[in-house]
């Protein structure tokens, strides 16, 4: 499919945060662009601000003087929607408000030629209802661009019912030839990012919640083994928890209150007591002071030799980087009793990687009182970090011996309370499962939801991809361990992950 020309003129409406930056990418794409507010002097500013904008860009050497001043010269303010007529693209990003916008459209479908395409950039509402009380339904899409739009590549391009297929992939190769990377949905709550991102939140306020580690230990041990961006709460702290608390009670009720996306009563309690994160000074962490830190384990030693219990596929990563650093590895015995196999031993300790048991599971299961749970890392040879869980029969030097060992890999170490999946795994599973299920539902494919997710929320895997790393079979049995323990719907696994995991555990369609 074609891209709009660039003799098609791009009428945007909404000069705030989302509609400027909007008509900047337009302008940069070559097109003349008109752009409408209904408040005074919002075009106004919002033309001094791209300005200021686009100075820097080439102070900073990214953008010639010359493409700086032809883009903003492209934009023109326009004095109401009559002046837009002429537009063969127009894209609203106005007030979030469903009976705002379909008024808008309606008096657009008014003025405008049959063939102009009308987008949206609603983060929320659902698409084919902003086009239920248009004459023509099939030209409203969903154009929803991410904060800032200029400087953000994800586009995610949404079909309402109604939507016609070449109005979409028309919106595609346009945003294609602006520069984006767009991803294709159906309308549903969230589309792919807003929704698919719950988790990371979720599993994290879950946490806390049940006192298994503060903040500052799960934002560690998300950044620092799981090596995503931001932790949780310092990325809820940054968004605003105003805007984080409006997205999950919207998906929530959209989805009939399905219990995956609850949202939390700790977010709640800081949105009632005015601390929205840093814009407010204060969220969960406190912005006049310096950030504490969490408590790293006192640095231990191990004494004597590894040894790996069974086929190693559930610990081969620590013991690669074992045998890489030097450290003594020896071929233990499957423990007789109960045939408990896969973990490795130093000084008497057994240790492995969660699979969603608890470590005092494995402990009376295995009927051997010290076992020491390590938490998923996104490659153990790059994080710095280590996330340990021990076992509540655990002598007390169990876990020093464990910590010594990774320490004397060149990890940091730190602790959580005992709690199932812990939590890297945990919250990487449940992406996969979340996005797992928007896979089925069709609502995009494995593909785009990986390409969403990295653009869009700067994941360091798209989820899907990262749970074929993992493995289908053990992102399902962290599944059903989190389920058996809790009994909550929550954490049911996807079907589609147990159909996969069926046919031999192999990946997605791509
Ligand atoms: P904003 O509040 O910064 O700007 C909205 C602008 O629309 C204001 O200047 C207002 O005067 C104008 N406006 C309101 N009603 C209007 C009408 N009937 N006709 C013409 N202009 C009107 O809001 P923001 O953040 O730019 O959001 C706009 C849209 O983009 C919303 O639908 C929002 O959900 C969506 N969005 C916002 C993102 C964000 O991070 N802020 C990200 C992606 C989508």
């Amino acid at each position: 499919m074609q891209p709009l020309s660039t003799d098609t003129v791009v009428a945007i409406i909404g000069a705030g945060a989302m509609g400027a930056g909007i008509a900047q990418v337009a302008a940069s794409g070559g097109h003349r662009v008109k752009l409408f507010d209904v408040a005074d002097g919002a075009v106004t500013t919002a033309l001094e601000k791209l300005s200021a904008g686009l100075d820097k860009q080439v102070v900073r050497g990214k953008m010639s003087r010359e493409q700086a001043d032809a883009t903003l010269s492209r934009i023109e303010p326009a004095d109401n929607l009559e002046a837009l007529s002429q537009a063969g693209l127009i894209i609203e990003a106005i007030v979030e408000n469903l009976e705002i916008k379909q008024q808008l459209f309606s008096s657009l479908e008014a003025l405008c030629s049959a063939d102009t395409i009308l987008a949206s950039n609603t983060s929320s509402l659902s698409i084919t209802a902003l086009a239920a009380k248009l004459s023509n339904p099939e030209r409203l899409v969903g154009m929803h661009f991410f904060n800032p739009p200029q400087a953000m590549k994800l586009v995610e391009v949404i079909d309402g019912l109604a939507t016609d297929n070449t109005v979409t992939e028309t919106l595609i190769a346009t945003a294609k030839q602006w520069s984006k990377k767009p991803v294709r949905a159906k309308s549903t709550p969230g589309f792919i990012v807003n929704r698919v991102a719950r988790p990371y939140y979720a599993e994290a306020l879950r946490l806390l919640h049940d006192g298994i580690a503060d903040c500052q230990t799960i934002d560690a041990a998300l950044t620092g083994s799981g090596r995503f961006r931001m932790g949780p709460f310092a990325l809820m702290d940054l968004i605003g928890h105003d805007v984080n608390y409006a997205v999950t009670e919207s998906v929530f009720a959209a989805y009939y209150y399905d219990s995956r996306y609850k949202p939390s009563v700790i977010q709640r309690e800081l949105l009632n007591g005015g601390y929205l994160g840093r814009k407010s000074g204060r969220g969960f962490y406190d912005y006049s002071k310096e950030q504490p830190q969490p408590t790293y384990l006192p640095t231990s030693q191990a004494s004597g030799a590894l040894s790996v219990v069974g086929e190693p596929e559930g610990v081969d990563s620590i013991v690669s980087l074992a045998m890489n650093n030097g450290v003594d590895i020896e071929r233990g015995k499957a423990d007789d009793v109960v045939q408990q196999t896969d973990y490795l031993e130093l000084d008497g300790v057994r240790f492995a990687l969660t699979d969603g048991r608890t470590a005092t599971e494995r402990s009376v299961e295995g009927q051997h009182k010290n076992w020491v749970l390590v938490d998923l890392s996104n490659d153990l040879n790059q994080c710095n970090t280590v996330a340990l869980a021990c076992s509540d029969l655990c002598d007390a030097n169990a876990l020093p011996v464990v910590a010594g060992f990774f320490q004397q890999l060149n990890k940091k170490t730190i602790r959580i309370d005992d709690a199932p999946g812990m939590v890297v795994m945990r919250t990487v599973c449940m992406l996969v499962n979340e996005a797992a299920d928007t896979v089925k539902e069709g609502v995009a494919t494995a593909e785009a939801i990986d390409t969403a997710m990295q653009l869009g929320t700067n994941y360091p895997l798209g989820p899907l991809q990262w749970g074929e790393n993992i493995g289908l079979v053990n992102v399902l049995t962290v599944l059903n361990n989190l389920f058996r323990w809790y009994g909550e719907d929550r954490y049911r696994p996807s079907a589609l992950l147990r159909r996969l995991v069926l046919g031999g555990g192999g990946g997605y369609e791509r």
